[in-house]
């Protein structure tokens, strides 16, 4: 069975980070195993730091404010993902710009928690909610130098119902990152 290998950076809660972990980590598919090399956090107190733990990965602390440029702490990360052996690495809540020193090294996949091109940057939720729109939804993407700009791998939509508030649509978008990143991770590599 071959064994394929991914890295997943995270910086906050992980509840992404969580359901990769419970629905790929060792398991077996039809054209691989997955196995969970690494996780690495840019955040000493995440509170995913102990999710990873709870499944026997200690995560990796690359803490980017003892680096003195992006490109220094980009070094760092993607030394620390070929070490690992990853072929793909997922970017699962990971709030930093990335260099085009990372971004042309390192195969890399991102959520981001709106229907892509729309709504890109660190604000996508509220903007989403905000917007006259009457649908909302989320993207995985592949990593470029442009800011949530890669190709888009797959996307999830839902109708905005009346009456929502800002946390059920935020609620709602979990739900569906939760389902969408690992089904995605496992369409990614298990093919032959
Ligand atoms: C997700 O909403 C993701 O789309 C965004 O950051 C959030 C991460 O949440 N980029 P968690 O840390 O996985 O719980």
């Amino acid at each position: 069975m071959v064994i394929k290998k991914i890295a997943i950076l995270f910086s906050g809660e992980g509840s992404n980070l969580e359901k990769l972990l419970a629905a790929l980590h060792n398991q077996v598919f039809e054209h691989c195993q997955i196995e969970v090399a690494t996780t690495i956090c840019n955040r000493p107190n995440a509170a995913g730091i102990e999710k990873s733990r709870s499944y026997g990965i200690e995560p990796l602390i690359i803490d980017h404010t003892l680096y003195g440029s992006r490109e220094a702490f980009d070094e760092a990360l993607v030394e620390a993902i070929h070490r690992s052996g990853a072929e793909l690495t997922v970017l699962a809540g990971f709030m930093r710009f990335l260099t085009p020193y990372f971004t042309q090294q390192v195969k890399a996949i991102n959520l981001h928690p709106s229907l892509l091109p729309l709504f890109k940057g660190g604000n996508a939720i509220k903007e989403s909610f905000d917007s006259p729109m009457k649908i909302a939804g989320i993207s995985v993407h592949y990593v470029s130098e442009e800011l949530d700009g890669g190709e888009i791998i797959a996307q999830r939509c839902f109708e905005k119902s009346e009456g929502m508030n800002l946390e059920d649509f935020e609620a709602k978008i979990h739900t569906l990152e939760h389902e969408l990143l690992p089904e995605t991770v496992k369409n990614l590599l298990n093919r032959n």
